[in-house]
């Protein structure tokens, strides 16, 4: 298997761990291009480097954040909207400018050319430089569903039934989730010069498991991670044992 694996005790222990290694990469670079992911997995890996910002405040002028995904048809103020996600727990604890960040327009009236045009930001922006990842139980990664091509650059998808189930409880009623979303293709994060991927939770175990076994199937989108030659897991115990 071609990932470097930390196993933690603890969801706190890795967010943590994850926390550190975005600081430092800011650190090291402050013209950053960071993939930022949402979801529960991330929240504290936010708050995290919130709080190491603020104690070791770095250069933040220059970083640019780009988003995997956002669902279709939630306006930006929406609570549960990915937009609301990075303002709640990145951009208004950090004080960073709106224009510092991508996140792909869910409510645009032409969602094939707003895929079109997110993929050329990024371009332009010189890729992404380091990739955040969670992982979905049934393996997605970004909204990058079971049987996605692995060519796949941004675009429109329609969520499965899992995982709509797995997001309700963001929602008041599980008719209220999207049933659609923009999302990054697993192309587009094949580019990312390195990634690292958080997984904590027992109910991740299957999707993490069969990554390590190293086979590469579209039935399972994360174990395209094991031809990437930078990725480094971050993993609770129970997300990898599948008892
Ligand atoms: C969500 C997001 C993914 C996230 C995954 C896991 O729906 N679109 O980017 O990694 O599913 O979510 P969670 O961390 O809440 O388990």
């Amino acid at each position: 298997v071609n990932v470097n694996i930390i196993t933690v005790d603890h969801h706190k222990h890795m967010s943590k761990i994850a926390s550190e290694f975005i600081y430092e990469a800011i650190h090291r670079n402050p013209n950053l291009v960071l993939g930022v992911a949402t979801g529960s997995t991330p929240e504290q890996t936010y708050e995290r480097l919130v709080e190491k910002i603020k104690q070791d405040p770095i250069d933040l002028s220059k970083l640019k954040t780009v988003n995997l995904d956002e669902y279709v048809g939630l306006p930006r103020e929406h609570e549960e909207s990915y937009w609301q996600y990075m303002i709640q727990h990145l951009y208004a604890p950090l004080e960073l400018s709106i224009d510092q960040g991508l996140v792909p327009d869910g409510m645009s009236a032409n969602l094939d050319e707003e895929c079109i045009q997110y993929e050329r930001k990024i371009e332009r922006l010189g890729g992404i430089d380091l990739q955040m990842l969670g992982v979905g139980v049934n393996g997605h990664i970004g909204f990058n569903e079971p049987g996605t091509s692995f060519d796949s650059n941004t675009h429109v998808v329609e969520l499965t039934e899992s995982t709509r189930i797995a997001n309700a409880r963001f929602f008041q009623n599980q008719q209220d989730v999207p049933t659609k979303a923009i999302t990054v293709g697993i192309s587009t994060i094949m580019k990312s010069r390195s990634i690292i991927l958080l997984a904590s939770g027992n109910e991740k175990a299957t999707a993490v498991s069969t990554l390590l076994k190293g086979e590469v199937s579209p039935e399972w989108p994360v174990t395209i991670l094991n031809q990437h030659d930078d990725v480094t897991l971050i993993v609770t115990k129970d997300a990898i044992e599948t008892e």
